[in-house]
């Protein structure tokens, strides 16, 4: 908390002497509700986020694949409201913020397409200005480069990273008339990789450079855009990711592969499996995101989570390649 408040009263003060942009805050009132776009929210910290910010009385579209997460997403909506009626500690922060699952696949332009017109038509009907899009939604792929077809490629391509270059570019024009936020979600693992994670790294890392451009670009318009990069998050995109190399590289079914890829995928399993539920609570990167979305500074960074902390020390002392050898000599070992 203190380190929090040392670090805003600085940037504020660089800000105020004109060596730190600020940017316009958009927070919710009793009679104002901007509306807030966050994809990815059916599981982990895009509900969490999209929960969150509802309560603190944004008009939150939340987007989804499948209707019956947009069931459940609205539901978990009404009871929090519900809750609330029972529980102090759970009661809204801002009344009147509101919760709008909508349908919408980033897996290519056309879906993207599809989605954005009822992402407008939920605008259209609550009135509500437009003032940040989280880019949350992300999939990991578990397979070694080699055996990763072009398909393989696309689809995680615009999962992670198109997609959200897509869906803001058909935001943009609301957002620089609002002078909005846009709010990518990378990931530790844009800096250092991890055997059998390629695609992920890649694409976190290109949205990490894509965001600092974007940032240059926006700046004219007062839009700030931030990119956050959490280290282990207890969320089920992980587990998804290990049990995904379960079923690629450990049962046999390739048995044409080099026996090193299943040895390695091997050891990666043994490696992670220990660890996993071992993350932060998603509510560590919401608070960043709340940051990013509301302070007059936002950085065009933030690490999260202790080891994202210690492993970017770790990578400014020794280099990032340091941490790659670690994790190859950690696989080894349990590959055997
Ligand atoms: N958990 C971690 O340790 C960690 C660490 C660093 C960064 N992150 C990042 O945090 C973000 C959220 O991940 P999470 O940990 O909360 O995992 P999660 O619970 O698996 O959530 C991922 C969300 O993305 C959605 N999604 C996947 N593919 C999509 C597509 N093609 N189109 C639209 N939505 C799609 C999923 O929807 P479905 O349910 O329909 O699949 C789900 O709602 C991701 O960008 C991830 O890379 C996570």
């Amino acid at each position: 908390m203190a380190i929090r408040w040392f670090s805003d009263t600085f940037w504020e003060g660089l800000a105020a002497v004109g060596l730190a942009s600020s940017y316009p805050a958009h927070l919710p009132s009793a009679d104002y509700h901007p509306a807030i776009i966050i994809t990815g929210t059916s599981s982990g910290i895009g509900k969490e986020a999209a929960l969150t910010f509802a309560r603190q009385g944004y008009t939150v579209l939340a987007t989804v694949r499948q209707e019956r997460h947009a069931e459940m997403l609205s539901s978990a909506f009404e009871a929090q409201l519900q809750s609330a009626a029972n529980d102090s500690d759970a009661a809204p922060l801002v009344p009147g913020g509101s919760l709008h699952a909508v349908l919408m696949d980033l897996a290519g332009k056309e879906e993207i397409a599809q989605g954005w017109e009822r992402i407008e038509a939920v605008l259209r009907r609550t009135d509500a200005p437009l003032v940040a899009l989280i880019n949350n939604a992300g999939h990991g792929v578990s397979r070694v480069s080699e055996l990763m077809s072009t398909e393989d490629w696309l689809h995680s391509l615009w999962t992670n990273f198109l997609g959200a270059i897509e869906l803001t570019r058909l935001a943009l024009p609301r957002l620089r008339a609002t002078k909005g936020r846009v709010v990518n979600i990378g990931s530790m693992m844009a800096w250092f990789s991890m055997p059998c994670c390629s695609s992920y790294s890649a694409c976190k890392a290109a949205l990490a450079l894509w965001t600092r451009t974007l940032r240059s670009e926006l700046a004219p318009f007062e839009v700030a855009v931030t990119n956050i990069e959490p280290g282990g998050v207890n969320t089920p995109g992980p587990a998804r990711s290990v049990s995904d190399l379960a079923g690629e590289l450990d049962h046999g079914q390739h048995d044409e592969h080099p026996v090193e890829y299943r040895r390695m995928a091997q050891g990666l399993r043994r490696t992670l499996e220990p660890r996993q539920g071992s993350g932060m609570h998603p509510r560590y990167v919401v608070d960043a995101m709340a940051h990013a979305l509301q302070s007059p500074v936002p950085r065009d960074r933030y690490y999260v989570g202790i080891d994202a902390h210690l492993l970017a020390c770790f990578a400014w002392l020794f280099g990032e390649a340091a941490i790659d050898g670690l994790w190859r000599r950690m696989i080894a070992g349990n590959s055997a």
